[in-house]
């Protein structure tokens, strides 16, 4: 017997009806903002990744699938979205079209974490990218749209945690400042803070180790290194989301664990996820663009986790799952031969029908109807075929009769519930 592989899971009914109900409505939802679909490979050259996460990162360092392919290329699936977004961008010329271009992508994401719940080696996410304005006002248009989305999908108890991490001007100096601050306690932090503080000091703001807590209560806050431009963007950005309602909380050390970032960082979580409770996350990414060899272009987007999010919806909502609206009960060669005739009339009129595949007793048969749903059964037995009509039985409350065969769908069509 095989297993799928560690961290990777099958997508199977009933689970995938909120897949799909929250793919169509986020697809609603980027189009009314303007947001165009675009298809990603899976698999990138692994120098992309490293180049925009970071070498220091924990993805690069330890989580990608890279492997060499045949002519001894160096190739990752991807672990995320935005960087194979910025390479299509920039080979595709989009900066071309008018500003802001604005896209969306959904599909699986591969890391190779330690499984537990709510974190996956196979994740989907769905992501959107918006390139060509600086101005806050695209920043807040993104953050609604998310904050819509996750809301019209019933998510009322989430938190948006927000923060800016500066830009290349003002970073130093709060790097500096961090640095200062952890040097004299250094042999108190991980092993991992440890390596931060020489490779990547911000982080050490978001390591989950209680002793790193501990040492660095106290540590200056980001929001206060900002510079002037930095500053007036953050605090523009505030105020819209206020006029907008849409509450925030602010949330100095939320960092990232992705380089790219600029300025804005955000991330959505909810106390209902347990330890994994990021549901969705995202920033600007100012300078990846240039970065990569495109034109200077700023850029904003966010990635929603689909896991943590159906987990999230299906803790918090009753999902119906959807079910056949008929089935036809059949006693008889010429019976089932004249079942599927009535089906294919009915499924071309966009009807759910199950037929039945022959030899099954009626008890048996409406037994199969009853444990697939189905809200109608029909039965067609030796006398309803000479009569020319069909014995219809309402599955939930019980009600039945007869009906003419011919004109089953005038029947259908007058939305009569009670007579099918
Ligand atoms: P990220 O924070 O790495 O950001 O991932 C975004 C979301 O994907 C997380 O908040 C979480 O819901 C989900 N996620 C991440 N890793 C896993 C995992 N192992 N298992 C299950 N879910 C996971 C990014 O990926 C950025 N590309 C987001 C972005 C887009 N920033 C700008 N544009």
């Amino acid at each position: 017997m095989y297993n799928a592989l560690k961290g990777i899971e099958d997508i199977l009914p009933p689970d995938i009806y909120v897949w799909q109900k929250i793919e169509s409505y986020a697809k609603k939802m980027f189009q009314i903002y303007g947001f165009q679909e675009i298809r990603l490979p899976i698999i990138e050259s692994t120098d992309i990744f490293r180049r925009s996460i970071g070498e220091n990162t924990d993805i690069v360092e330890k989580e990608m699938y890279t492997f060499p392919d045949k002519a001894g290329r160096s190739i990752t699936m991807r672990p995320e979205g935005t960087a194979p977004a910025v390479r299509c961008f920039i080979e595709h010329k989009l900066y071309e079209l008018p500003a802001p271009q604005k896209f969306f992508y959904t599909g699986p994401m591969f890391r190779y974490e330690r499984p537990q719940k709510g974190r996956f080696r196979q994740f989907y996410q769905i992501g959107a990218e918006a390139f060509g304005v600086p101005q806050p006002s695209l920043d807040t248009e993104v953050i609604a749209m998310l904050y819509g989305f996750l809301d019209g999908i019933g998510l009322k108890e989430v938190n948006f945690e927000i923060n800016s991490i500066g830009c290349e001007k003002c970073r130093p100096d709060y790097k500096d400042a961090l640095l200062s601050l952890f040097s004299d306690r250094l042999e108190g932090f991980c092993t991992d803070c440890q390596r931060r503080y020489h490779t990547n000091p911000l982080r050490i703001l978001d390591c989950k180790v209680e002793k790193c807590i501990e040492l660095r209560k106290g540590a200056p806050i980001v929001t206060e290194y900002l510079c002037d431009e930095c500053k007036t963007h953050f605090h523009d950005l505030l105020s819209l989301l206020q006029a907008m309602k849409i509450p925030y909380t602010l949330n100095p050390n939320l960092v990232r664990g992705l380089d790219y970032y600029t300025g804005t960082t955000f991330e959505v979580t909810s106390e209902h996820l347990g330890s994994q409770k990021a549901v969705a996350a995202g920033g600007r990414y100012d300078r990846l663009v240039e970065e990569f060899g495109g034109p200077a272009t700023p850029a904003i987007g966010f990635a929603i986790g689909m896991e943590r999010l159906v987990a999230l919806i299906k803790e918090l909502s009753e999902e119906k799952v959807p079910s056949p609206r008929v089935f036809i009960a059949t006693l008889g060669k010429e019976a089932e031969m004249e079942g599927f005739m009535i089906a294919k009339d009915l499924r071309s009129n966009g009807i759910w029908v199950e037929p039945n595949y022959g030899g099954a007793s009626l008890k048996s048969q409406l037994r199969r109807a009853d444990r697939i749903g189905a809200e109608f059964a029909f039965i067609i037995g030796e006398n309803e075929l000479k009569a020319g009509k069909i014995q219809w039985k309402n599955m939930k409350n019980g009600t039945q009769g007869e009906l003419e065969a011919k004109g089953i769908m005038d029947i259908i069509n007058s939305g009569n519930k009670d007579t099918v």
